[in-house]
């Protein structure tokens, strides 16, 4: 059994009376390690499928299951704990709370969780322990990704999910983000989902889902991924 399935999963969003089919039977796997992207147009239901697969957001039908147990089936109570504990999500604009500084940012995540690692040492895995002190407005927008990093990974997730993890960064500070994700992946095995618009870094990856009007049209393995320093866009 892979590590993550999803089987013919659809979702629909109801506008006044039209229907909007934002997810229509996405089939895809992932195995433990992988460092996965789901690339798409605009509006392709890339955001729509990463919030199913993170418990966020619940399919009309379908199987959604990580790690053998079935997300799509989970009460309430059991898709908090799956949120809380197995899931680390990772924003396009941060999503850190002004008023805390960089490390209390992330142990406020540490106290939902209960495995959670030391929030200093997430920040020094990150290159951040010299700002831990500081709040997010004085960091810049790649600084404050790293500690969105940190944050999601504090907590020892099953799944590292990334909704255009560098749609606001420059390309420099896009490539030292893109760097940290695919070293929690190879040095740490940890499992990475990446949302981008962006085909570029595409070469990246282990395996490419690709979406298009709420339909999976493709899903392509490569066998030799390219480091992100000789990624270019
Ligand atoms: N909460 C929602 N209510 C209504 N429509 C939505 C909602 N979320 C997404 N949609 C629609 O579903 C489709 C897919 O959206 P989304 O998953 O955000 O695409 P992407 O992330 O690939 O840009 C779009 O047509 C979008 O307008
Ligand atoms: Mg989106």
């Amino acid at each position: 059994m892979p590590f993550v399935l999803l089987n013919d999963v659809c979702k629909e969003y109801r506008r006044d009376a039209v229907g909007v089919r934002a997810a229509h039977k996405v089939s895809f796997t992932i195995e433990r390690g992988e460092l996965v992207m789901i690339v798409g147009p605009s509006g392709a239901g890339k955001t729509t499928v990463l919030n199913l697969l993170g418990g966020m957001d619940r399919c009309d039908s379908g199987e959604i299951i990580v790690d053998g147990v079935h997300v799509d089936a989970m009460s309430r109570r059991a898709l908090t704990r799956y949120r809380r504990e197995d899931i680390g999500f990772v924003f396009q604009f941060y999503n850190l709370v002004q008023n805390l500084t960089a490390v209390e940012n992330i142990e406020l995540a540490t106290e939902i969780s209960k495995r959670a690692a030391s929030p200093m040492k997430m920040l020094q895995k990150v290159g951040m322990a010299d700002r831990a002190d500081h709040f997010p407005a004085q960091l810049s927008g790649g600084e404050q990704q790293r500690v969105s990093i940190a944050r999601a990974l504090c907590k020892k997730p099953k799944l590292l999910l990334c909704d255009e993890p560098t749609g606001a960064l420059d390309f420099q500070t896009g490539q030292v983000v893109l760097r940290l994700l695919q070293q929690c992946c190879r040095e740490d095995g940890m499992t990475v989902v990446i949302i981008t618009h962006n085909r570029a870094l595409i070469p990246m990856a282990d395996r490419v889902i690709e979406l298009s009007g709420g339909k999976v049209t493709s899903v392509t393995m490569q066998k030799n991924p390219l480091p992100v320093s000789e990624i270019k866009w």
